[in-house]
């Protein structure tokens, strides 16, 4: 890959203007500069190559600069770029709401709007679903992440870093456990939980909507076990509460199907889609029931950039990748693939002690722990992989309430031979081979 000479032996100027000029709140997981990318590598500006597994935190599914989403942009961009779609529509907007209604596993007649970031997504799903019921109060799970946003921090359970310093944060927002079998947490003590909310905080009947990841993105890639998703189905329609999946992570192909909730055989009334959903153009969206989703009235969703023209092309452009080229079984296959061979170095119980595998599809986590057989959590030692990993010139991501786990998510589109390669990187790095 050809570098651009005059930013060669330049990343520790650039990282000196960078602690300079940025703010120190936003973080760095990779100390390198980028330049290029194509599929799943990434060159960075001394011409440096590395392989993706971490999409730009799973927003990468169809590839960097996947061919069929950079024709639908180019297009776009040599059309026009912006009108705002509430002062003069266009129609990749309302092509890309067809699409979106038409994949959604939910039943019925559908409806969506679009916004700029996943966290924007979530909020409207709050407002929307506060709109219908004329209720407040939303439950979510602790674990969970739902965005940097006041309400979605409140709504995020996990503390550190997100919270820290923030508060106080918007008020009817409560939180009760995600099921963890390797924990001790149950489906039954979730649902005992929220029995207890209705009887120790807030009536049920003011309750406007429960959020969950179906699969826990930032809290460790938990997925949630099926029971407490059709529970919480009939939960919900018991006290006319409204169900919102939080698909900004697991949904777009990760889990080898369009979305998690797929897998369950349960049917939200709203969903949240960010990330992936557009191949790394800003593009976030709520889609749900007409019903709920027509209940704001006109003038109460917008803003200046939501569903910006080039944004939905790409989004449009990423569905296209994703029938063409097959990446809903290319997901399946990379989930057994990633798996296989974590299962066999854990097995040989070398190097750095790997914990619990787990995940859905290719959305696949492991987690670090003190000792082999061990269970106790090493958050040190998952950031000392994902450094070494990087030397190697490999990109992976931490996650987890304990900052312990180890999360993969190379490209669908990634050949077999980079998914390989990327993973015998890995498994270097864990041996210290
Ligand atoms: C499940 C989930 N919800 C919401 C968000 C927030 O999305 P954004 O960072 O685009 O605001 C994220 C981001 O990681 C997420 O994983």
């Amino acid at each position: 890959m050809n570098v651009n000479p005059s930013l060669k032996g330049s990343t520790q100027v650039l990282l000196e203007r960078r602690a300079k000029a940025i703010a120190r709140g936003a973080g760095m997981a990779a100390p390198v500069f980028a330049h290029k990318a194509e599929n799943a590598e990434i060159w960075d500006v001394e011409g440096r190559r590395f392989i993706d597994f971490a999409g730009g935190i799973a927003v990468l599914n169809a590839g960097h600069r996947n061919p069929i989403v950079m024709k639908r942009v180019q297009e776009q961009l040599d059309s026009f770029t912006h009108t705002c779609f509430t002062i003069m529509p266009y129609e990749p907007f309302v092509a890309l709401a067809e699409k979106l209604n038409e994949l959604a596993p939910i039943s019925g007649e559908k409806k969506s709007m679009f916004v700029t970031t996943g966290a924007e997504a979530v909020e409207n799903a709050v407002k929307i679903a506060r709109a219908a019921t004329g209720r407040r109060d939303v439950i979510a799970f602790n674990g969970s992440f739902h965005g940097r946003t006041l309400l979605t921090m409140a709504l995020t359970g996990k503390i550190a870093p997100y919270k820290v310093k923030f508060g106080p944060f918007p008020g009817g927002v409560w939180h009760v456990p995600y099921p963890i079998e390797h924990k001790g947490i149950t489906v039954e003590q979730s649902m005992n939980a929220i029995e207890w909310l209705f009887k120790t905080d807030v009536e049920a009947s003011q309750v406007a909507a429960i959020i969950i990841e179906p699969v826990q993105g930032e809290g460790g890639f938990y997925v949630a076990p099926k029971e407490l998703l059709v529970r919480l189905r009939k939960l919900c329609d018991e006290h006319g509460i409204v169900l919102i999946a939080d698909e900004i992570q697991s949904g777009f192909g990760r889990t080898g199907k369009w979305f998690a909730m797929e897998h369950f055989g349960v049917e939200p009334d709203l969903m949240t889609v960010a990330k992936s959903l557009a191949s790394g153009f800003p593009l976030a969206g709520v889609v749900g029931r007409a019903k709920i989703m027509d209940a704001p009235d006109p003038g109460g969703l917008g803003g200046t950039y939501a569903g910006n023209p080039v944004a939905c092309a790409a989004a449009l452009g990423t569905i296209e990748a994703f029938e063409k080229e097959g990446l809903l079984d290319k997901a399946a296959q990379q989930g057994k693939i990633v798996t296989k061979r974590l299962q066999a170095m854990k097995a040989k119980g070398k190097g750095m002690a790997m914990g619990e595998i787990r995940g859905l599809g290719a959305m696949i986590a492991f987690e670090l722990v003190t000792e082999h057989g061990g269970s106790k959590p090493d958050a040190a030692g998952a950031k000392a992989l994902a450094a070494k990993c990087l030397e190697r010139g490999l990109l992976i991501l931490t996650c987890g309430v304990f900052n312990d786990t180890i999360r993969l998510l190379c490209p669908l589109s990634a050949p077999e031979k980079i998914v390989e390669e990327g993973l015998d990187i890995l498994e270097a790095a864990l041996t210290g081979n």
